[in-house]
């Protein structure tokens, strides 16, 4: 087991994947690779695994790590997941048995100040999964308007306080940029200082570090399009898993395998179906599943984690 992130439910992932040997798996959220590394050892001998990271360092260290052992069994690319549609069959992996996603940032990232994903961690606020693309978290602090800021906190951080934090950040630019994540997480902490004994366990900018983080990978928008790609590269009886951390993530995974176990997309009210869409999933499990107190006591990480399951159908 590698040092520095600990897969989440790996047990479950696994139970749920039942990856065979011999199977064409992908893990569309490669991170320090210990979901991938599981899989490789469970499709033994002949198993292959394609593992895409948009972030460049994740794919680096998954590559030193994990090739002497698996060699071309193994194939890494960075892309986002966005682009699984083409990214996928261009790596030779067109229809597979497997597809897992773990989403958002693993702990790597999280521990990186040159990064700026964490309010403790500290450092420049970039926050970008891919740093050769997109804009930074401090370019967006520094050309929102108020309006658009307070949307964005609403929309990605479900933040009660966003319009006082806006303008909070709007009138603090005009002396200077809001350039460091200590910068932000001190301005959010005095505006919005929130319960003192939430505070405690949560720190106060919780909600904003998240916003910033979405708004800034189009996480929501990704989301969607790696689950419609991931639908057509199953197999029937290929299996999805997904690992969400939060309500967004999760609302948009648990819509997206509800309107796929339903098929038909006709209005109620129409006496017959006229759109001719099938169902193309079923679940395997519970609607969902949570880590255990065990769990969670080893990898605080695993804390809010959600997994939900699903088998693709023939149609
Ligand atoms: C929670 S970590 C995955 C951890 C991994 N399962 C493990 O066991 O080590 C999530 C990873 O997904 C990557 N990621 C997030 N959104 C992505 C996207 N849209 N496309 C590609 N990679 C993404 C992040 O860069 C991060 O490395």
């Amino acid at each position: 087991m590698q040092e520095g992130h600990l897969p989440v439910l790996v047990e479950e992932v696994m139970s749920m994947l039942a990856p065979a040997p011999g199977s064409l798996q992908i893990d569309a959220t490669l991170g320090g690779g210990g979901h991938t590394e599981r899989i490789l050892e469970a499709t033994d001998p002949d198993g292959r695994l394609l593992g895409l990271d948009a972030d460049g360092a994740a794919i680096a260290r998954v590559d030193g790590r994990l090739r002497p052992r698996f060699g071309d069994r193994l194939v890494l690319r960075q892309a986002n997941f966005r682009e699984l549609r083409t990214v996928a069959p261009d790596a030779g992996f067109g229809a597979v048995d497997g597809l897992l996603f773990d989403l958002g940032l693993s702990s790597f990232q999280l521990a990186d100040a040159a990064r700026g994903f964490g309010i403790r961690t500290g450092g420049p606020l970039d926050m970008r999964f891919d740093t050769s693309r997109g804009v930074p978290a401090a370019e967006l602090l520094a050309t929102l308007d108020a309006a658009e800021l307070t949307a964005l906190f609403r929309r990605f951080g479900e933040e009660p306080q966003a319009p006082r934090i806006a303008r909070a950040i709007v009138a603090a630019r005009k002396t200077a940029s809001i350039a460091t994540a200590e910068e932000l997480a001190a301005l959010v902490e005095r505006v919005a200082p929130g319960n003192p004994r939430v505070r405690r366990r949560i720190h106060p900018a919780t909600r904003v570090f998240q916003a910033l983080r979405i708004a800034v990978n189009e996480e929501l928008d990704a989301l969607q399009d790696g689950l419609a790609a991931a639908v057509d590269l199953l197999r029937p009886g290929g299996r999805l898993v997904v690992l969400s951390y939060h309500s967004l993530e999760d609302r948009i995974v648990k819509r997206f395998i509800a309107a796929e176990r339903r098929g038909c997309t006709c209005p109620p009210e129409l006496p017959v179906c006229v759109c001719g869409r099938n169902p193309r999933l079923r679940l395997v499990t519970r609607p969902s599943l949570t880590p255990t107190a065990t769990e969670i006591a080893a990898n605080p990480r695993a804390r809010s984690a959600r997994l939900r399951a699903a088998e693709r159908l023939a149609a």
